[in-house]
């Protein structure tokens, strides 16, 4: 039997908490499905942008103790192609909303992208300003508060779905980043993006990355991340998804008492498997029968009480 656990995140209804980040088992309607079917509450696909992109030459992905630096470069087929993967998964997935992750080179891309990935099904759409591997998007738009003001309003005025802003932790506050999304409009924020990073190969004394920097992520990340959502918590008024290092229920217990409505999986799925979706709901939903919460509302939070 599957678990239930409902959670809502920009009035968009969950069935549970979990929902698979971006960037992982995200670019084909055929592995999309697989994670909705395997338990996840919603899903992000990998960024997907205006033109297609081949990504960055190899190695693009390191192990380190705790976690992985990627830097992939966001090779994507262009939203396009990509919306038959949407309407492919829309067409024989309704319980589990889609939200498509997009990024651009202007204000004027995002909007294009996100109207497009609308017209194709999406149920929301989560902005990557948040990449820290790929010039001129990603980290450095989100880097910059007028820019995300600007993307955030422009991608508002031109779809009607909810719009989630994923912001980087690469920066000294990120709750002045949160206020001006809010302030823009966003429905929701996504807390984290990967932390950025690098490893060197001491044989050879280069960088292991072929493009140098990469994202860290997985649970050497999540201390970082839970203190983020913590913060844009007490700024926002906005729902806020918390993202990093999460592999188990308590981790994910830890951000939604630091704040989070939903969170997201990662990393955990490529250390563990996609029955980690099912183990994070059950694992809540005993705590919860313990405890004698009935809404994971009730918990949303909890950390900041006095
Ligand atoms: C291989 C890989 C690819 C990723 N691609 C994307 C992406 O396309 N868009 C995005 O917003 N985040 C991307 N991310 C970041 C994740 O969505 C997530 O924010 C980050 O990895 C932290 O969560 P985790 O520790 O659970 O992995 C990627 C992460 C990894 C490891």
């Amino acid at each position: 039997m599957e678990e239930t656990l409902p959670a809502e995140i920009a009035k968009i209804k969950l069935k549970n908490p979990t929902m698979l980040a971006a960037g992982i088992l995200g670019m084909t309607a055929k592995s999309l499905l697989r994670v909705a079917r395997a338990g996840a509450g919603a899903i992000v696909t990998k960024s997907v942008g205006l033109n297609p992109r081949a990504g960055y030459p190899n190695p693009t992905i390191v192990q380190v103790k705790c976690g992985l630096i990627n830097a992939i470069g966001l090779p994507n087929p262009g939203i396009g192609i990509f919306t038959e993967e949407i309407e492919e998964y829309k067409a024989v997935e309704d319980n589990v909303p889609l939200i498509v992750s997009v990024y651009g080179f202007s204000s004027e891309e995002f909007a294009e992208v996100a109207s497009l990935a609308v017209k194709a099904g999406a149920d929301a759409v989560e902005l990557n300003v948040s990449c820290p591997h790929v010039e001129k998007t990603g980290m450095e738009i989100g880097q910059d508060p007028e820019m995300l003001h600007e993307i955030v309003r422009k991608v508002k005025n031109k779809i009607k779905k909810p719009v989630i802003v994923k912001l980087t932790p690469n920066v000294s506050d990120i709750t002045i980043y949160a206020e001006k999304a809010e302030r823009a409009g966003a429905d929701a924020i996504t807390a984290i993006n990967t932390v950025k990073a690098m490893k060197i190969d001491i044989k050879t004394a280069k960088p292991v990355l072929a493009n140098k920097f990469g994202g860290l992520s997985g649970p050497a990340i999540k201390p970082i991340a839970v203190r983020c959502v913590y913060e844009i918590f007490e700024i926002v008024k906005i729902p806020v998804i918390g993202c990093g290092g999460i592999s188990n229920w308590k981790d994910a217990l830890e951000f939604i008492m630091a704040g989070a409505s939903a969170i997201q999986i990662g990393t955990a799925i490529a250390f563990k498997d996609i029955g980690i979706f099912k183990n994070i709901t059950k694992g809540i939903k005993l705590y919860m029968e313990k405890k004698g919460y009935r809404s994971i509302k009730e918990i949303v939070g909890q950390a900041h009480k006095k």
